[in-house]
């Protein structure tokens, strides 16, 4: 299972490709790293009051999160019985009922009834409780974690909420979701994502929006943030998808956390993208979108129609090169290649982290 892995990136080679074709890594994945690391549930207007629910999977753990008063608490949405699901979807209740034999719950996860379970020995419900799950805000997003122990989420931020922090996304608002499914391994995706080098060849129409010169890789203890100034718009030209005169800050920023999230913030508008493995070659890309100035309706919105088409169209750009590296990723003759130092320290930052966490 171990691979070696060089901490220094002018001598490292990229990890090997059989963690990204065969299953066998996707199950340790989500032992060692999914299980222990903050994963981006849901939002906040979801359990703005008390008893409002939502369900959300981590890996094959499902889990409920709901506010009960002032608190937001998070379990494992599996019943005590014989694990059936005390939630389903998203809702309001005053108290969690599992869907099997009805065992009942409160929102602080203490079972409350149990039907017909007279004579049980041993069998105190006063002291049965819903296994909890760790619970974390920033901003409208919503957060959790398996591992009861793990730093906080504050600790995996690490300097993104400062370096956004002139776009104000914490008071920015939910405007809409949309879900790209890919035939490549998760970390192909991610690889591809914490490097702007695949610019110039893969996304010329974005190449024209920044600044490819100025672009900059970051990387932090557990994220790393991207930085691209927009390019200044010319005279006379009128062709531009980002206007840097019309943005608040004429930047975007990139914030990667890991394993598996994006926070892309840009033209007054955050995309959280939540990257989730669905088999060791599909993956699932959820992205979500806030604005400072939400649009009334974004379906008809012709400004916000530009962009979300402009998101479309680098997005398939990316899923066409991710799937066929993942097909190239299987030859026979491929297995481990080299970082750029000057562009590629973004995936070299994952690829270090996974060393860590899988080895
Ligand atoms: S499994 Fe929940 S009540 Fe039986
Ligand atoms: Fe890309």
């Amino acid at each position: 299972m171990p691979f070696p892995f060089d901490p220094n990136i002018a001598r490292a080679s990229t990890i090997p490709a059989r963690l990204y074709v065969d299953p066998v890594y996707l199950e340790l994945e989500r032992e060692r790293i999914f299980a222990h690391t903050w994963q981006l549930v849901g939002r906040l207007d979801q359990v703005r009051e008390s008893g409002m629910f939502f369900t959300a999977e981590i890996g094959s753990d499902s889990i409920v999160v709901l506010r009960d008063g002032d608190t937001l608490r998070g379990f494992h949405n599996v019943c005590l019985h014989r694990a059936g699901p005390v939630a389903h979807g998203c809702g309001k209740r005053q108290t969690l009922q599992c869907k099997y034999h009805g065992w009942t719950y409160t929102l602080a996860g203490e079972l409350l009834h149990a039907p017909e379970m007279e004579g049980v020995e041993r069998f105190t419900p006063q002291d049965m409780r819903l296994r909890s799950v760790s619970i974390s805000t920033w901003g409208p997003l919503v957060f959790a974690n398996l591992d009861g122990n793990a730093p906080p989420l504050g600790d995996m931020l690490e300097d993104i909420p400062r370096r956004v922090e002139p776009f104000a996304c914490e008071s920015m608002r939910y405007v809409m979701r949309k879900e790209y499914e890919l035939a490549c391994n998760w970390k192909v995706y991610v690889d591809n994502y914490l490097e702007g080098y695949h610019i110039p060849v893969v996304h010329p129409a974005l190449h024209k929006e920044i600044d490819y010169d100025a672009y900059r890789v970051e990387p932090y203890r557990y994220s790393s943030i991207q930085h691209a100034p927009l390019r200044p718009l010319p005279a006379g030209v009128t062709d531009r998808r980002y206007d840097p005169a019309a943005a608040d800050v004429p930047e975007a920023v990139y914030g990667w956390v890991f394993p598996n999230l994006m926070l892309n913030v840009y033209m007054g508008q955050m995309q959280t993208n939540v990257v989730v493995p669905v088999a060791h070659d599909r993956t699932v890309v959820v992205f979500e979108w806030y604005a400072s100035r939400p649009p009334a309706d974004p379906a008809t919105d012709p400004a916000w129609a530009r962009l979300v088409e402009f998101s479309d169209e680098i997005q398939d750009e990316d899923v066409e090169i991710c799937e066929a590296v993942q097909r190239n990723l299987r030859s026979r003759v491929y297995d481990r290649g080299r970082y750029s130092v000057k562009r590629e320290q973004g995936v070299h930052h994952f690829h270090s982290l996974l060393h860590e966490f899988l080895t």
